[in-house]
């Protein structure tokens, strides 16, 4: 019997090929429409009415072409009865498992806003590559099933890419809320994390069970330990703060193009 499409991906996962073959799909994942409109009009993309995803859900897909690379980008969309992102890690883990079934990228990009810790060296406006993600809110106090909440996990390896253009790198922390309680803080701290946000974890879990390399860029609209509320400060920021975010995006795709995930 001939491989499936399926079976030949994972074996191409398990020897190595695919990270030596040339990237054209590149897949993002992108919370909240406001993150996502200026990379839509930076890449010339244009929403694609038919669906791949499955009927009835909010689920927004851009496509087109930028250099040599198809260019993917999915947003959770709006909630259906209130009107607003469907930002979170349910939304987020759906999308991505849905977008890999139905566009099969060699490599995902989640770009998104993000908490930052001061104390950290966190500023506001400042872009992260992230090297390492953990929840920071499923706490489990039972033996082996406490380290499964945490779900930490690295990133797929992009030194050339952080080198090239000079990227900041810190490990990031996911959770569900965009506050903090004391519990919170403290596994964030364990969890020795600069930026927090509320769906990296998330996508990157996803991606990790098909094998699929995934980088996530995370900007920092709000200072977590700094005098402002968060809410307010990240709504305050979160035009400009997308407009630094879009700029490291655009210039991490230039790398990207051309190059195999090994390169990278
Ligand atoms: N996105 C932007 N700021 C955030 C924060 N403080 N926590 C979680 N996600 C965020």
């Amino acid at each position: 019997m001939a491989p499936s499409h399926d079976d030949k991906a994972v074996s191409e996962v398990r020897d190595g090929s695919a990270a030596k073959r040339p990237i054209s799909n590149i897949l993002f994942v992108i919370a909240m429409q406001t993150e996502a409109s200026p990379l839509v009009e930076k890449f010339q993309l244009t929403e694609q009415p038919d669906s791949v995803f499955p009927e009835g859900v909010s689920w927004v897909r851009y496509s087109g072409k930028y250099n040599d690379l198809n260019i993917d980008i999915v947003c959770p969309g709006k909630d259906k009865t209130l009107g607003v992102d469907c930002v979170g890690t349910v939304s987020a883990a759906l999308l991505t498992y849905a977008s890999i079934q139905a566009l099969r990228p060699d490599l995902i990009i989640n770009a998104g806003t993000a908490g930052g810790f001061k104390a950290k060296g966190a500023s506001i406006g400042d872009v992260f590559l992230v090297s390492d993600v953990a929840f920071h809110d499923r706490r489990i106090p039972i033996p082996v099933f406490d380290l499964y909440g945490v779900g930490a996990r690295e990133m797929y390896s992009t030194p050339n890419l952080a080198k090239e253009l000079s990227l900041k790198v810190c490990k990031l922390s996911t959770g569900d809320s965009l506050d903090m309680t004391p519990e919170d803080e403290a596994s964030i701290l364990a969890n020795n994390a600069t930026v927090k946000d509320m769906e990296g974890a998330a996508v990157a879990y996803v991606a990790d069970l098909f094998k699929v390399p995934a980088i996530l860029l995370k900007a920092v609209t709000d200072l977590i330990d700094g005098e402002k509320p968060t809410a307010e400060e990240f709504l305050q920021n979160l035009a400009s703060v997308t407009s630094a975010l879009d700029q490291t995006t655009t210039q991490v795709v230039d790398f990207i193009s051309g190059k195999c995930c090994a390169d990278l």
